[in-house]
């Protein structure tokens, strides 16, 4: 049995004289002992609000849940306040795409760290100040003792972000959410981070749910990826697969979308047309729809199932998926892979660079069927 199963997840903000706010739809996924996986979509799909239900850090006014989140046996999304709080540090642990907001800022990083050990490994005085150094040592902070005395804004970017990823490992967690963790930082800083959360999940088992829209993270660290759209899951799969085969319309556009270092000079950038606000709700049927090149008039009876249109356990919510070999230009060896993120995996596979386009289906009721298709158009000046 996985460590996390979660189970048709929705999150709905409401406001009184405001419409209801669906930020998950029904999102499932699991996340074994050991294993990263990956939660990937553009700006606004649902990432934050979900790991923020996992946690139990949403507020608690204004907003309603529903589905199961089961870790380990006992329903994250029930849990009162108390078990929500013995579990997080003890077992669950998140690291915050923005680590200045996230550690006390006049607080010293030493106490902040030593505050955890107490809490949940009680250790106390020059036992857990010890903690801490080796602590900050093992991220990779040079001079931890000096550092364990030092206030958040005398740290770098980078600093702060392993001293969260510090804090977060202290009680070793079982599972550990990251979201963006490292979109702020320089490129060397986010692959010794990466490096650093691989060493995690292998060196000590944790489970890792990874919450990114780089897919250059995904390709040198996720085992499983699940990509959302619109607060639901589109297109899950192992990560091999879905590089070499993405099928979902949607995700098959944002890995063509990648710029390519080894694409012909001139060669035209290919984006996702239009953006997440044109979308319909699922319950009219397929919310990428505005967007797809490949919708029919199927896509609006209803929510598409998941189903499985290549093999099995590549799951797709598509009605017209895509099945072209190599649809998307892309392959993941196009990105920074595993031989060039240290620490993960070098396997060297993965074919050759594809340069064919997205197969495009013209259906005469384009227009008619899906309210804003036709603007989208305009504006992507097809
Ligand atoms: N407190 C809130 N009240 C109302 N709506 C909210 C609230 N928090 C988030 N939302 C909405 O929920 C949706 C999902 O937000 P979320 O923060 O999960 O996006 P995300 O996928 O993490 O995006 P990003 O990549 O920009 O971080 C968005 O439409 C957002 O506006
Ligand atoms: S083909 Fe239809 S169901 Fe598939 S993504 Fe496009 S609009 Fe959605
Ligand atoms: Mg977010």
């Amino acid at each position: 049995m996985a460590l996390l199963s979660v189970d048709e997840l929705t999150v709905t903000f409401t406001q009184r004289g405001r419409r209801d706010v669906k930020a998950v739809s029904g999102v499932s996924f699991d996340v074994d002992q050991g294993q990263v996986v990956g939660l990937v979509g553009e700006s606004g799909c649902g990432k934050s609000v979900t790991s923020l239900a996992l946690m139990g850090l949403l507020p608690s006014r204004g907003v309603r849940t529903g589905g199961r989140a089961d870790f380990d046996g006992t329903d994250l999304l029930t849990l009162s306040p108390k078990g929500m709080r013995d579990l997080r540090g003890s077992q669950l642990a998140m690291i915050f795409q923005d680590p200045l907001s996230s550690l006390n800022p006049v607080v010293p990083i030493g106490v902040q760290v030593t505050e955890i050990l107490a809490r949940h490994r009680g250790m106390k005085g020059e036992a857990a100040r010890r903690e801490a150094a080796s602590l900050l040592d093992r991220v990779g902070i040079p001079d931890p003792t000096r550092r364990l005395k030092e206030y958040p804004h005398q740290l770098s970017g980078g600093m702060r972000q392993r001293a969260l990823i510090a804090m977060a490992v202290a009680c070793a967690p079982r599972l550990l959410i990251a979201d963006e963790p490292t979109t702020a930082l320089d490129v060397t800083i986010q692959a010794q981070i990466l490096e650093l959360l691989r060493e995690l999940v292998d060196e000590e088992g944790t489970a890792l749910l990874m919450i990114t829209h780089d897919l250059g993270v995904v390709a040198g660290l996720c085992d499983q990826v699940n990509v959302l759209y619109a607060g639901k899951v589109v297109e899950s799969a192992e990560r091999r697969e879905l590089f070499d085969a993405p099928t979902h319309p949607y995700a098959n556009g944002l890995l063509g979308s990648i710029p390519r270092l080894d694409a012909p000079r001139g060669e035209p950038l290919r984006p996702v047309r239009g953006s997440i606000n044109d979308t319909i709700a699922w319950e009219d049927g397929c919310a990428f729809a505005p967007r797809c090149d490949h919708y029919t008039l199927e896509c609006l009876k209803g929510t598409p199932a998941l189903e499985e249109p290549r093999k099995p356990g590549h799951q797709v919510r598509c009605v017209n998926p895509v099945l072209s070999d190599g649809a998307a230009g892309l392959r993941e060896s196009a990105l920074p892979g595993p031989d060039e993120v240290p620490g993960t995996e070098a396997d060297g596979e993965g074919g050759p660079a594809v340069d064919e386009p997205v197969e495009k289906t013209e259906p005469a009721e384009k227009d008619a069927a899906v309210g804003t298709a036709g603007t989208a158009e305009k504006e992507a000046g097809a």
